[in-house]
């Protein structure tokens, strides 16, 4: 079925110039990009993103991260978005995603690693509600 998923390019890759370059991959993978805006994450965005991992060690780290510079947020559309989208983003940690993901070529570490996907048609759907209105979303042939 033909599926929306939400991705989000992080701080270091929009640091990096590197904007381009990741949308340039999501297109060329065969993904329409239905949605696309910038946003500055406030500190009460970035936690309410990412709620579920709250109680995480890593929760701090993750939401400084965040905050260092804007992010893009797409949402991007194509048959079985969401699991396509997670095989050219890559695993979490960028050492062991495999070669020629995104977060292989473009992450620094398991918390700075260029791009987010959503994990379920259940996430995807909250996750492109968090940024975007449904009359932001386009649709095109
Ligand atoms: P993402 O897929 O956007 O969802 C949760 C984010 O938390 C993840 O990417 C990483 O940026 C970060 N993260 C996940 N696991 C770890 C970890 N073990 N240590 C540090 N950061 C993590």
């Amino acid at each position: 079925a033909i599926e929306r998923t939400l991705s989000i390019i992080k701080p270091n890759a929009v640091s990096a110039r590197k904007i381009g370059a990741i949308i340039q991959r999501f297109e060329a993978a065969g993904f329409s990009i239905v949605a696309c805006k910038m946003v500055k994450l406030t500190e009460e965005q970035a936690q309410g993103f990412y709620a579920e991992h709250k109680e995480r060690d890593f929760f701090p780290r993750l939401m400084q991260f965040l905050l260092t510079a804007p992010v893009v947020a797409l949402v991007l559309e194509k048959e079985n978005a969401i699991e396509s989208y997670r095989e050219i983003m890559g695993a979490t940690d960028p050492e062991s995603a495999a070669t020629g993901t995104i977060r292989a070529d473009y992450g620094q570490n398991v918390t700075i690693n260029a791009v987010h996907g959503s994990d379920s048609p259940e996430s995807a759907a909250r996750e492109i509600a968090y940024f975007f209105a449904e009359s932001e979303v386009n649709s095109y042939e």
